[in-house]
């Protein structure tokens, strides 16, 4: 190590004597039994995040466990920390609310307490974003390890992976074809190990992001949370955040528009989740980084979709593990890569790739001429409707609804949709379009209500997918032909806040556009009387409604985005 300051040193506590704050610094650091040779090593921090209401990090332990074995290994001290941890389906009124409260303790606890760099070890939803976000603010060297993701469990024969599995089975049981007492025994076998979602939803999808954009090791999103490579991969981690130190790579150097952009390519190509574009947009602003929508459709246009899993496919990331994973599917996709971002080795991607693989299993990460979809699995849509855009998974809906023009059944926020969508007598068809109202970033902290249950009538009529529009995000793990994040969203005055019960609606993917068939003045007229829905006065939700940005920016706080540090 050179001579700057390091370790225990790093950021003293002010009683305005530098030696007195080191001296009990030290004194107190003996307490935990740290050895004087110990203390004068640098520091790698560990930001770790098990909590009882967090399922996907039950092997916390174990991982700071194996991440502490390769940071000792590697010559330096390891020093774990709690941040937030947040449990996807344990918070209300959602996790997503809570992402940018973690991103603040991430960053704020990396930059108060005294280390050289940083291992985040998250797995669940929001949690790898919060993380990357701190991280990408607070400026230090950091690496992401992710818990992994869960392996299946089986129900008569049947595979079964949370948590595409479980709203294909509750939507047969809302059909009537499955029973009480079926559901209740999927219900304890759609969640079988630690770990994160099976299928591509968004923590898996955030997980391959992670590496795509350099700040996880290579080889290592899709372990499973329960395989022994899993803890050989923390191991591996712990070594290279301290390799990090010297090297002095930080999240600003790994994080650019180029490696952005390879992100949103393996997103893209791996059919992944709605909600991987604001987290990206999030993350990427945290650092000045702005991929406009158009450039999205450029990617999505020319950017096939390779990998086999739920909920586009019939894979699980199990399979994608033994696959090749994502070093197979960065193979297929480099023709179309940057190839000159580095990662937290420091390593180009072009070289990393340069590596031999042994072996892919076609069957789920196919060649990049023999596409699942030779488009890619997202596509923003812009129009009078969401004039500042919105987007629409089309490798998980249906084709024949890609080019639609229906009837507005309008629910105009959450309870209101809870309230009527399944009444005997709701005024609904097949053809109709269904818009929820109200459940953005503003009126409702953007919960994942973008999936509106098909009105139950239909639903035993065999109905099994229609339009629906909002300005709610979507589970990873969720299909449908789905048109989400529109914005601005209807409780700041959006468009979407002017459609009315009977009006006409048309979505047409082919022009990526989403339009109410109204007369402009007519819109104008009906937005005038908008009122916003009333603001919470104290806490974290009044600062959050005070503070938080539109989808396009990622929905990060205006004062911790890029544009603030610029102030
Ligand atoms: Fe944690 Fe799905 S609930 S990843």
């Amino acid at each position: 190590m050179n001579d700057r300051v390091h370790g225990l040193d790093n950021g003293l506590t002010n009683y305005g004597d530098r030696d007195f704050a080191r001296f009990l610094r030290r004194s107190f650091a003996r307490s935990m039994g740290i050895s004087r040779e110990l203390l004068d090593k640098p520091v790698v921090g560990i930001a770790m995040t098990p909590s009882g209401f967090n399922n996907c990090h039950r092997y916390m332990p174990d991982l700071v466990e194996a991440v502490s074995r390769g940071v000792l290994a590697a010559g330096a001290l390891p020093r774990p920390f709690p941040t937030v941890s947040l449990g996807e389906v344990f918070l209300n009124p959602t996790s997503m609310m809570y992402r940018n409260l973690m991103a603040m303790d991430t960053e704020e606890m990396i930059g108060a307490q005294p280390m050289d760099s940083v291992v985040l070890i998250g797995g669940c939803d929001k949690t790898v974003p919060a993380q990357l976000m701190g991280a990408a603010s607070a400026g230090l060297p950091a690496i992401q390890l992710v818990t992994g993701p869960m392996s299946t469990g089986r129900h008569k024969g049947q595979r079964l992976g949370a948590c595409t599995d479980c709203r294909g089975f509750w939507a047969k049981y809302r059909a009537g074809s499955v029973d009480s007492d079926e559901i209740k025994a999927v219900e304890g076998r759609l969640s079988v190990t630690a770990g994160t979602c099976a299928v591509m939803g968004t923590a898996s999808t955030m997980a391959c992001l992670a590496e795509a954009l350099g700040m996880s090791l290579p080889g290592t999103a899709a372990i499973p949370a329960v395989h022994s490579d899993r803890l050989v991969a923390a191991e591996e981690t712990g070594k290279a955040a301290v390799r990090l130190i010297e090297s002095r790579l930080t999240p600003r150097d790994i994080i650019t528009r180029k490696s952005v952009e390879n992100a949103m390519r393996v997103l893209l190509a791996v059919g992944g989740s709605t909600n991987a574009v604001v987290h990206l947009a999030a993350i990427a602003g945290r650092l000045g980084i702005k991929v406009p929508l158009s450039r999205f459709n450029e990617l999505s246009d020319e950017t096939p979709v390779l990998v086999d899993l739920k909920p586009v496919g019939e894979g699980y990331m199990e399979d994608f593990h033994v696959a090749g994973g994502m070093g197979a599917l960065l193979r297929e996709l480099r023709p179309l890569l940057h190839l000159d971002t580095v990662d937290v080795e420091g390593r180009t991607l072009g070289e990393r790739l340069a590596d031999p693989i042994d072996w892919v299993d076609r069957a789920i990460v196919r060649p990049f001429d023999e596409p699942i979809s030779e488009v890619g699995g997202l596509v923003a849509l812009t129009g009078n409707l969401a004039p500042d855009g919105a987007i629409f998974k089309r490798a998980a809906a249906t084709p024949t609804l890609f080019e639609s023009e229906g009837r507005a059944v309008v629910f105009t926020g959450l309870e209101d949709l809870a309230a009527r969508v399944d009444d005997p007598n709701l005024d609904v068809r097949p053809d109709d379009i269904l818009v929820l109202q109200n459940a953005g970033p503003h009126a409702a902290g953007m919960p994942e209500a973008g999936y509106l249950p098909i009105p139950k009538k239909l639903a035993q009529a065999g109905v099994k997918d229609m339009v629906r529009i909002s300005d709610a995000r979507m589970s990873g793990t969720a299909f449908g032909s789905i048109v989400l994040h529109i914005a601005p969203e209807a409780a700041i005055g959006g468009p979407l806040a002017a459609v009315r019960n009977g009006d006409r609606i048309r979505l047409s993917i082919a022009n990526k556009r989403i339009d109410l068939l109204v007369e402009e003045n007519e819109i104008k007229r009906r937005l005038a009387d908008h009122r916003p829905p009333p603001a919470p006065v104290r806490g974290y939700k009044a600062l959050y409604r005070r503070s938080v940005l539109q989808a396009p920016d990622g929905c990060d706080f205006d004062f911790l985005s890029h544009q603030a540090d610029a102030r």
